[in-house]
This record gives C-alpha cells, structure tokens and sequence, in this order.
C-alpha cells in the first residue's frame, strides 16, 4: 500500500478505531489505509495496547501528517465510548469515521453448541453487539458526518450469533440518524474469513502464502475450486469506501466482503483445504 500513491478519500477526516490493537488485524490494517488515504488523526482503541508503539511509529515513518492517539480501553465501556468520541470532538473539532471493528470470540470459535458455556455464549454477544450498540450510540452526537462499520460473520454459532445481531444494530442506526437527519450514516462490513490472530487456529498454514504474512500485505488462502478466502486489506478497502463520500448514497447496508466464500449459498457446496 504505502507503494501506492496516497489519495484523498479521507483528507482532514479524523476517525476512531476500535479493536485495532493487533498486528495482524483488521482494525490496523484499515488504520493504515485510513493514514494512506488522508485522515488527519486516528485515535486507536484497543483493550490490549501492548502493540500499538509500532503502529505509531510505523505511522510516523510513514505518514508525517497523520496524528495518532493510542487510547487503551474496552470497547464495550459505555464511559470509555463516550469519552473517546467527546475527546475526538473537543480536540480536533470535529469525528467523521468510527469504525467499530473490536470483537472475537470468548471460549474459541469452534466450541460445538453443546459445549459452549453460558458464559462465553453472553460474553461473545456482549463483545460483538455493545461494542457495536456503543459506537452507535454515542458516535452520531459527536459528528456532524458518519458512517461505523460493524464487522459480522463468522463460521461459528455464537459468533454468527452475535453479528447478525450487529446488522439489526447497524440499519436501525442508519434509519435513526436518516429521520434525524443528521447526516450520520451508519452501515456494516462483514468479513468472510481473513487471516488474522482471531483466526490462526482455524487456518491450516502451509497451503497458501500466509503463514507469515507481512503486515498489510495481501494474503490469499489457496481453497478447492479454484476459490481464495481473504485479504486483509480489501476488508480495508471496502471500510474506506464506506468512510469516504464515495458512498454517500450507501446507508444501513451490509458489505459481504469474502472473497467469494458465500457466493454459491444456499445451493453450493465449498470445499476447503483445511482439516
Ligand atoms: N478475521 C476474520 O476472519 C473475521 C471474520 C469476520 C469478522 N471478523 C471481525 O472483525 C473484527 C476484527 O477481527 P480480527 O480478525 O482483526 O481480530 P484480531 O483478534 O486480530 O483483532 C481484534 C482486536 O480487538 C481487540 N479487542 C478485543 N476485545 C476488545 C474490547 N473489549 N475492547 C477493545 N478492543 C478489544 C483485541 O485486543 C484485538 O486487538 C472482529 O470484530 C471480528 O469478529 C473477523
């Protein structure tokens, strides 16, 4: 990406990041392409900001303009949301991007339903849906534009669980903020499978080229049938679009963005190389 020239999608804009503590991630990937694409700050929520020094610095190397606040906090602190969005406001003077990317999964993406606690069951909605109830909530009193981006879908019941329910979030968010008529858009991305640290265990490595892949950097997953599973910053890509005026007419939808994976459902059958 940072071969590419830089664009004007998101120039001054000023966005909020949630989740987006983790090298291999989404959310700093699109904090990246947020940076290549012209915002003027990002602050970066993570719960774990262990890594977050390096994406500074990386930004820095890379992107003098771009000011970056490391804010470390859970996403599904009602305070916490609140207070970075009145933040955002009071020091730049204005929010236009929240993307609400944090989640995951509490006890394992694969715990068959007959194994799964109660609490990890509550505790991965709770994760995936306040996160996103949050963002919705407190991001449209802040802006004077927005658009949050709420991330679904994954394999697994309590996750597709709790990010189906984030879609009701999102277009109930976007008809809100219509009949308001405040300008705020809201709508959601739902990712098929990427190669992140949320997904390593449920990924052979050794069939495609991203056992290691560099940060940023396209990774496609080899698949029967000639498919491919996913790509980081195409995830990325399609969040920008959403943050940028491009889509000005795009509200209360969902982006299915995976490389194909439910292209043949409900009739097709895919078949992956992994166990
Ligand atoms: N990777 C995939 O295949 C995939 C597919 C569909 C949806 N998603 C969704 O995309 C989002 C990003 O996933 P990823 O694959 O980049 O995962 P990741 O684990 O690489 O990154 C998630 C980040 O969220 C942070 N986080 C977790 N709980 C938090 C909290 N309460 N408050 C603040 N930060 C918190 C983690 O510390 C981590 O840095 C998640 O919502 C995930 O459910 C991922």
């Amino acid at each position: 990406m940072s071969a590419t020239p830089r664009g004007i999608r998101l120039k001054d804009q000023v966005c909020i990041v949630t989740g987006a503590g983790s090298q291999r991630g989404i959310g700093w990937a699109t904090v990246m392409k947020f940076a290549h694409e012209g915002a003027r700050h990002i602050y970066v929520m993570d719960i774990a900001t262990g890594e977050l020094p390096g994406l500074v610095a990386t930004l820095h190397e890379r992107y003098l303009d771009v000011k970056v606040a490391i804010v470390e906090a859970d996403a599904t602190d009602e305070d916490a949301i609140k207070s970075v969005c009145e933040r955002a406001l009071e020091e730049t003077g204005r929010l236009d991007v929240v993307f609400a990317n944090a989640g995951g999964g509490k006890g394992g993406f694969s715990t068959l339903v007959k194994d799964m606690s109660v609490d990890d069951f509550m505790g991965t909605l709770k994760l995936n849906v306040l996160s996103c109830f949050l963002a919705a909530k407190y991001a449209p009193q802040a802006m004077s534009k927005f658009a949050a981006f709420i991330p679904r879908q994954d394999l697994y019941i309590v996750n597709t669980c709790s990010k189906a329910a984030i879609i009701s979030v999102a277009r109930n968010a976007a008809e809100e903020n219509l009949i308001l008529r405040n300008g705020v858009r809201v709508n959601a991305v739902c990712p098929g499978i990427v190669r992140t640290g949320l997904t390593d265990l449920l990924i052979p490595t050794g069939n495609d080229s991203a056992s290691n892949p560099t940060p940023g950097a396209i990774v496609r997953i080899g698949l029967a049938e000639g498919r491919s599973i996913l790509v980081l910053p195409e995830i990325a890509n399609v969040v920008c679009f959403l943050a940028s005026t491009e889509s000005s007419y795009v509200i209360g939808q969902s982006y299915v963005v995976d490389g194909g994976l439910t292209a043949p459902l409900p009739m097709g059958k895919l078949q992956t190389n992994g166990p």
